[in-house]
C-alpha cells in the first residue's frame, strides 16, 4: 500500500528536489500540501493534481485532516521543530529539511519525542542520497585509503553576490538561525560524520560580507543577521583532522562541493562539478606513481543526477534502514557541531562538541 505524504512548505526545495525525488518512488503519493502563500498552494495543486480540500494554509489543519500518514517539512529552519513535534504528537512519521532546527536544544526535544512515540524522523541530508556520494561511502567503508589523516571540504557558492538579492528569510537569524553555517555547513558536517569521521572539537570563524539587503516587501534596506562565510578547523573521532570552508560570497563554478580524504594509502576525491564518478589515487607505490584516475559510479547506485532521498524516507517509515539513512540522531549531531562553531567563533577559543552536549542535560 502506498504511503500518504503531506508536504508542509512548497517553496524551492519542495517543488524541485522533493518533487522529483518522490517521482522516483512507487511507494508513496503526495496527498496534501500546506503553504502560507496562495501561489505556492496553486503550484502544488498543478504539480500533483490535488483537489482544493487537499490544500492547506495552516500546517496544523493539514496534520489534523487525517489525509496523510507522513509529513515532509520544507519550511524555513525556525519552523522545522515546532511542526515536527505537532506531527509526532498526531502519530505521523516525519521528514524534516536540514538543518533539523536552529539550536541543539529544540532538536533534542524532537529526538526525545520521536523516541517516546516510537516514530521515525528523517533528516534531508541530501548529499547522502546521490549515486556518487553513496559510491564514495562504500569505498571509504571498504578501507581503501587506509587510516585517514586529513579531510578537506569545500562548499562554496556565489549566491550571496547575486545582484539585487533581497532580504529573504535566509538572511534573517530569526528564521534561519545561522547562514551558510547551517545551510551548507549542516550538509558538510553530516557528510563527514557519514564518512565515519565525527567532529569532536573545533575552532572556527564566521562572518558577514554583505551586511545589508533590501527588504522583500519595501525599498527599505535592513541588516543581514546571518553569516555568509564560515571556516572550521576540526579534530575528528578517528584522530584525523578536517578543514571545512563554507561561503556564499565566492565567485566560482556554480556550486563547488569538494571532499578530499587523505589516508595512509593515498587519497580519494569527490567533486560535484566535474561529472559523475570519483577521482582516486591510492594503493601501492606503483599505483600512486601512475597518478590519479577517475572511476565511474557503478550503475547499481542509480541514475546520475537523481536524488534517492524520498525513497530513503519512505523506507525508513516502513522500518527499512541502510547505510544511507539520515535520521534525527544525525540531525542532532550536526546541530551540536553548529552550536560549537557559534560558540568557538563568539569566544575565539577551541570548543568540544561534548561541552555543547552536556548543556542539553
Ligand atoms: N536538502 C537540501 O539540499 C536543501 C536545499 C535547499 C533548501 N533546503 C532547506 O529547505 C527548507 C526550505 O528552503 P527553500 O529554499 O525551499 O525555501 P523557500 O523560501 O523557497 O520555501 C519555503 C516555503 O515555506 C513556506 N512557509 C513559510 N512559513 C510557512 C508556514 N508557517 N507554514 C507553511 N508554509 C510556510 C513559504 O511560503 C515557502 O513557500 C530550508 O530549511 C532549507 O534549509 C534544503
Amino acid at each position: 500500500m502506498k504511503r500518504k505524504i503531506g508536504i508542509i512548505g512548497y517553496g524551492w526545495v519542495a517543488g524541485a528536489n522533493h518533487r522529483s525525488s518522490y517521482a522516483l518512488s512507487k511507494d508513496a503519493e503526495i496527498v496534501a500540501v500546506c503553504d502560507i502563500k496562495e501561489s505556492a498552494r496553486k503550484k502544488a495543486q498543478q504539480d500533483f493534481g490535488l483537489s482544493d480540500e487537499c490544500l492547506f494554509e495552516d500546517y496544523k489543519a493539514l496534520i489534523d485532516s487525517g489525509l496523510c500518514d507522513m509529513v515532509d517539512i520544507c519550511t524555513p529552519n525556525s519552523l522545522h521543530c515546532e511542526q515536527a513535534k505537532y506531527a509526532l504528537n498526531a502519530g505521523l512519521a516525519v521528514s524534516m529539511e536540514k538543518p533539523a532546527g536552529v539550536n541543539s536544544r529544540e532538536v533534542e526535544e524532537v529526538r526525545a519525542l520521536a523516541e517516546e512515540k516510537g516514530l521515525p524522523v528523517f533528516i534531508c541530508f541530501t548529499w547522502r542520497h546521490m549515486p556518487t556520494t553513496r559510491f564514495l561511502k562504500d569505498v571509504i567503508d571498504s578501507g581503501a585509503v587506509g587510516k585517514v589523516y586529513h579531510c578537506y571540504i569545500k562548499c562554496i557558492k556565489e549566491s550571496g553576490l547575486w545582484e539585487g538579492r533581497r532580504l529573504e528569510w535566509r538572511f534573517d537569524e530569526k528564521y534561519a538561525g545561522t547562514g551558510v553555517l547551517c545551510d551548507l555547513g549542516s550538509h558538510m558536517i553530516d557528510f563527514l560524520g557519514w564518512m565515519n569521521e565525527r567532529i569532536v572539537g573545533l575552532s572556527a570563524n564566521r562572518g558577514t560580507f554583505i551586511k545589508e539587503r533590501q527588504k522583500l516587501d519595501s525599498d527599505e534596506w535592513a541588516p543581514v543577521t546571518t553569516d555568509d562565510y564560515a571556516n572550521i578547523l576540526a579534530d575528528l573521532s578517528s584522530g584525523a583532522t578536517a578543514n571545512i570552508e563554507l561561503s556564499r560570497c565566492a565567485k566560482t563554478e556554480d556550486q563547488l562541493v569538494e571532499f578530499i580524504i587523505y589516508g595512509e594509502k593515498g587519497y580519494i576525491r569527490f567533486c560535484n562539478y566535474v561529472g559523475e564518478g570519483l577521482e582516486i589515487c591510492y594503493g601501492d607505490k606503483e599505483t600512486i606513481a601512475k597518478g590519479k584516475v577517475r572511476v565511474a559510479t557503478p550503475e547499481k547506485y542509480g541514475t546520475p543526477g537523481e536524488i534517492y532521498q524520498s525513497q530513503s524516507f519512505i523506507d525508513m517509515a516502513n522500518g527499512k534502514t541502510d547505510n544511507f539513512t539520515s535520521t534525527i540522531d544525525d540531525g542532532l549531531e550536526a546541530q551540536l557541531v553548529i552550536d560549537a562553531v557559534i560558540l568557538a567563533d563568539q569566544e575565539k577559543r577551541y570548543v568540544t562538541v561534548d561541552e555543547i552536549r552536556r548543556k542539553l542535560k
